[in-house]
């Protein structure tokens, strides 16, 4: 099915102009003094892809099937508020991972952004060589969801007002650390631990999953970027009010990203209730167990970092996210650790007799 189709406009429209602030540094010293920095940059150069070549772009993609072969014991576990029909069914799939890869694509152009800012702004030799790498790798993101949405989707969906909000503080951000804290830390640790977990849901669509793991191996070279870039950072270099500064600027974008990064603007476009469905998506297990995930790379790499502070600790625990802590960081894991929430959803649609074809309780790569 060839579908071909524009991306979805915002209310504002097809451009936005941002004031930034952002300084602009030369380093005239040309010393390397992060090996570790410049070995990552080294990866990076002899990791690049082209999306257009790499990527089998012939393979057909049905998105709106439905992969469930017993619907009825399915809906049991889910316990959703409303009977769904074939067709609506069909249509909220489609929907909702169009939803989604668009905020992918949305999320790929902050960070585009972002990276060329910190060529700018990073002060080290190393810093700017490798940001610099992955300006091109964030184009190529772009490209490649841009691509899958308007060929095989055929939908798509604007930025989510509140992602919105959260990439326009980090662009429009004057202290290059916190475009760093923002970008490679919160933002590109919460895209690995979504394509990790969509990497998981979609096994038999070859596709996505190509993408997915060009996508990923590069994604986790941008964290361990961040995460080699701050560190020392926030625990030698800092006044507390700065650190109080970056506590804040944590806690405010996770409260962001887990409460109100939801679906609503799906519900509506599809003829469903939101009042109706929205309580359900904030309470049913498989949503609960996403929402968490979502942090399963972010807390670690908080913590390395040294910004899992008592305050931070605090909120992380009654957000039910600090059991991450213990997981390894990004500088030497790459792949998504499903939380035990998610999967023991998995075993209880398994338990009550639902086959979901290629997923074959065996878990996580
Ligand atoms: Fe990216
Ligand atoms: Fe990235």
């Amino acid at each position: 099915m060839s579908l071909h189709c524009d991306i979805e406009l915002p209310p504002a429209g097809a451009q936005e102009n941002v004031a930034t602030s952002y300084p602009t540094v030369f380093n005239w010293e040309y010393k390397v003094r992060r090996e570790e920095l410049m070995r990552l940059y080294e990866k990076g150069k002899t990791a690049q892809w082209n999306a257009s070549s790499d990527i089998d772009w012939s393979i057909d993609v049905d998105p709106q099937r439905v992969r469930i072969e017993n619907i009825e014991a399915f809906d049991a576990v889910l316990q959703q508020p409303q009977k769904l029909d074939v067709d609506t069914r069909r249509r909220m799939k489609h929907h909702m991972d169009s939803w989604m890869l668009s905020q992918f694509m949305h999320g790929e152009q902050g960070a585009l952004l972002a990276t060329s800012q910190l060529v700018n702004a990073v002060p080290w030799t190393e810093g700017k060589f490798y940001a610099a790498n992955q300006v091109a790798d964030e184009a190529r993101h772009v490209e490649v969801y841009r691509r899958y949405l308007t060929e095989k989707m055929g939908l798509s969906y604007p930025v989510n007002p509140h992602l919105h909000t959260l990439l326009s503080q980090i662009i429009g951000e004057s202290r290059w650390d916190m475009i760093y804290l923002g970008m490679q830390i919160m933002v590109e640790g919460l895209a690995l631990a979504a394509f990790g977990l969509m990497r998981f849901t979609q096994p038999d669509e070859p596709l996505i999953q190509q993408i997915t793991s060009y996508v990923m191996r590069d994604e986790a070279r941008h964290v361990a970027f961040g995460v080699l870039s701050l560190q020392d950072l926030y625990t030698h270099e800092m006044s507390s009010t700065e650190l109080k500064e970056r506590e804040e600027f944590v806690i405010e974008a996770t409260v962001l990203m887990r409460d109100r990064l939801l679906m609503a603007e799906v519900w509506e476009r599809i003829g469903l209730d939101p009042k109706v469905w929205m309580p359900w998506s904030l309470t049913t297990p498989f949503m609960v167990g996403f929402r968490q995930i979502l942090f399963s790379k972010i807390v670690p790499n908080l913590k390395r970092l040294g910004l899992l502070t008592p305050r931070v600790r605090e909120k992380f625990r009654a957000l039910d996210i600090l059991d991450y802590e213990g997981l390894p960081d990004s500088t030497s894991e790459e792949e998504t650790t499903i939380p035990p929430a998610l999967i023991n959803f998995f075993f209880k649609l398994q338990a009550a007799g639902v086959k979901i074809p290629g997923l074959g309780g065996t878990g996580p790569h």
